[in-house]
């Protein structure tokens, strides 16, 4: 969006500011001390599981709902006494709320006649957002005579169609087909980075999130577990809860005996082996969770040298997913726990049957150390790979 001009505020100042908000409803606290700031032009997606408060949070920055506590500033005010009209805010919900006896183009010029636009101006937008969205010449069709992907970059041109300063997406793209919802995620950022326009997108869509964001915010409970770019979250999860909301994860239980400058030794069932710990807190002798993602973890045909742990397994199951192979096994030092792995370029290797007998292996750095949660017990974590819808 363009943002020179007279009474703008600085540059510097973030487009959204939230400032130690909660939001209870009765019993429930659904948003929970939440703390960002987003800068301009970024690309925010909110990462969590249903219930987490994703929407909740969202609709507080939009002024559908007032936070019970704690202060929200948009474009460097605060927001509490701004209906959603005047935030210059755009949303596209995940049902669509698309006008079904209006045109394309009259449901994306409503919000211009609600603003008071004059005629030409607002014809004139419509034509340059339909052509931004590729829906030039559909203009003239009901809602009910476009496909679901059309509809919804109707819904998208409408909540950018009166330039807002922030744009903000409840998942729009779940009801869609996976292979459309793909390309829609391309699209949308191409065209999010064309306008400039700050965006925040929820979805409980892990891969969404990782390719669509600059940076990504997990919630879980109501709270923040983490906010990172996407590399970061992935490679250095803060806890066990980021660890096991994204990617293939396998989780083993045991216990801390030391560490020392964020390289720690534990012990895994009958097994000592290294780790990487990013909380000195945690103190010796402490229950922690080791976590291994899937594709760290492999099948060593030969000696991989320093730095590795290896261990026997036995090959239980193997699922073809097309482009790669997804493997468990059980290996019976580190306890009963079976070890999901993938191989992602099944035509240069060998396919393992079930029942046989393999070494497996990983970099001791690969190996992520967590404080143990109460109530988990040694398990694996999400089954669902890239596509948890
Ligand atoms: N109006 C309401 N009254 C009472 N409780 C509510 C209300 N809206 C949300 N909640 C509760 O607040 C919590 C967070 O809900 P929210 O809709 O923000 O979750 P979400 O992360 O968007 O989930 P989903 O992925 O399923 O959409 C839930 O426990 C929900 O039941
Ligand atoms: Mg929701």
């Amino acid at each position: 969006m363009k943002r020179e001009g007279a009474g703008r505020p600085r540059a510097v100042e973030p487009m959204v500011r939230v400032e130690k908000v909660s939001k209870r409803f009765d019993d429930v606290l659904a948003v929970a001390d939440v703390d960002f700031t987003l800068e301009r032009g970024a690309f925010l997606t909110i990462l969590g599981p249903s219930g987490c408060g994703k929407t909740t949070l969202l609709r507080m920055i939009a002024g559908f709902i007032e936070p019970s506590a704690g202060e929200i500033w948009i474009h460097g005010r605060p927001v509490r006494d701004l209906p959603p009209y005047r935030r210059s805010v755009g949303m596209v919900f995940q049902r669509l709320a698309l006008f079904p006896h209006m045109t394309a183009a009259q449901n994306i010029a409503y919000p211009l006649r609600m603003r008071g636009f004059p005629r030409e101006e607002t014809a004139a937008r419509v034509e340059r957002y339909l052509r931004l969205v590729q829906l030039e010449g559909l203009g003239e069709r009901r809602i009910h005579e476009l496909s679901g992907g059309q509809q919804q970059r109707v819904a998208i041109a409408r909540a950018l169609v009166f330039e807002p300063d922030l744009l903000l997406l409840d998942e729009p793209l779940a009801a869609l087909d996976r292979k459309l919802r793909q390309e829609m995620q391309l699209e949308f950022r191409r065209i999010q980075r064309e306008l400039g326009v700050t965006t925040v997108n929820v979805t409980h869509d892990q891969r969404e999130a990782l390719v669509m964001s600059d940076r990504i915010m997990v919630m879980d409970a109501g709270r923040i577990q983490q906010m990172a770019v996407p590399e970061t979250l992935y490679h250095r999860p803060e806890n066990r809860f980021v660890a096991g909301f994204l990617g293939l994860t396998n989780f083993l239980a045991g216990e801390l005996l030391d560490s020392h400058r964020g390289h720690a030794r534990l012990r895994i069932g009958d097994m000592r082996l290294g780790g990487r710990v990013a909380d000195p807190s945690i103190p010796p002798g402490a229950r922690i969770e080791a976590a291994l993602r899937a594709e760290r973890l492999r099948i060593l045909e030969e000696d991989p040298g320093e730095g590795w742990d290896t261990v026997e397994a036995e090959i239980l199951e193997v699922i073809f997913e097309g482009e790669r192979l997804v493997y468990s096994a059980r290996a019976e030092t580190l306890g009963d726990v079976p070890l999901r792995f993938v191989d992602a370029d099944p035509l240069r290797h060998r396919r393992h049957r079930p029942g046989e007998r393999v070494r497996l292996g990983w970099r001791a750095s690969d190996l992520m150390i967590f404080r143990a949660e109460p109530e988990t017990a040694t398990t694996v974590g999400q089954p669902e790979r890239e596509d948890n819808a």
